[in-house]
């Protein structure tokens, strides 16, 4: 998918410059303590909850208060929150929004995943969006659907891509109620997930069934198989599904 050019906001020099320090600092933090996983997750859920036709929730902040971090989906998210804010404490110039996004982009670089740009200037906004807007372990394709594409603006494919996530990390028993992790590497950024779900669930991998419609589903299915054949072809539509992810409802022209 053409993406459209965005005009973003103009930050200052010292602005630019914390950022860069903060990469540096999220870097260190991430490798020292292996929580790349949860640090995408609270990315991810702190972007998914935008809903273009209100123009509400998105990536601006919001996470850090007790009644988002709340939500069932967010259980386990305030350790990803306390993890970070040492480093957010450091950097006051820089705002929630911006910083819980670069800590995503971060993880995903230091696990090996690709590197997907980084344009700052969110603003923190103060209204926590309502409950209900990620998607569910037992979601099937219409519900994936309709969050990703009708309430997010993304695509089947940026569905699929943006699901490769999943090569990081693993269910909690006490979070979600699932547990085990779906790659036999979870702390690599690869696409071992895409490999994982044509082989089918084993004895050391777990598939949720949002996962496990990737397969069943005729118009995700042939993303799966070119991510599982091809780790370029994975490493660019996800680098450019996650930048948009993380840009909803920001810069918009
Ligand atoms: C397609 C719909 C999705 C569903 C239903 C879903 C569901 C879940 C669930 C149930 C967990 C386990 C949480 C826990 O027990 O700790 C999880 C973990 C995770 N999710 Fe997703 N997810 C989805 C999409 C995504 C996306 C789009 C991303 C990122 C771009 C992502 C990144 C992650 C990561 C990195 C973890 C591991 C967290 C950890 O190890 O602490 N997920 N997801």
């Amino acid at each position: 998918m053409e993406v459209m050019p965005k005009s973003y906001p103009v930050v200052s020099e010292d602005y630019k410059k914390a950022i860069e320090n903060a990469r540096g600092k999220l870097r260190g933090l991430i490798a020292e303590k292996n929580c790349a996983p949860i640090i995408v997750r609270l990315a991810w859920h702190s972007a998914g909850t935008f809903d273009w036709k209100t123009n509400t929730g998105g990536p601006f902040g919001t996470m850090k208060h007790a009644a988002e971090l709340a939500h069932k989906a967010n259980t386990g998210l305030d350790i990803a929150i306390n993890l970070l804010e040492p480093i957010k404490e450091q950097f006051p110039i820089i705002s929630y929004a911006d910083f819980y996004q670069l800590a995503g982009v971060v993880a995903v670089e230091v696990t090996g995943g690709p590197e997907i740009p980084f344009h700052p200037g969110r603003p923190d906004k103060e209204e926590v969006p309502p409950e209900g807007r990620l998607p569910s372990a037992t979601d099937g394709a219409d519900r994936l659907r309709e969050i990703f594409i009708n309430q997010m603006g993304l695509t089947d494919k940026d569905i699929v891509a943006l699901s490769g996530a999943h090569t990081l990390g693993r269910c909690h028993k006490d979070r979600s109620g699932f547990d085990g992790a779906w790659t036999t590497n979870p702390l690599t950024f690869d696409n071992s997930y895409f490999k994982e779900l044509l082989s089918g669930t084993g004895a050391d991998i777990m598939q949720l069934p949002s996962d496990k419609v990737l397969v069943s589903d005729p118009v995700f299915r042939p993303f799966v198989e070119k991510y599982a054949a091809d780790e370029g072809e994975f490493f660019a539509d996800y680098a450019n599904a996650h930048l948009r992810l993380s840009e909803l409802g920001f810069a918009d022209d």
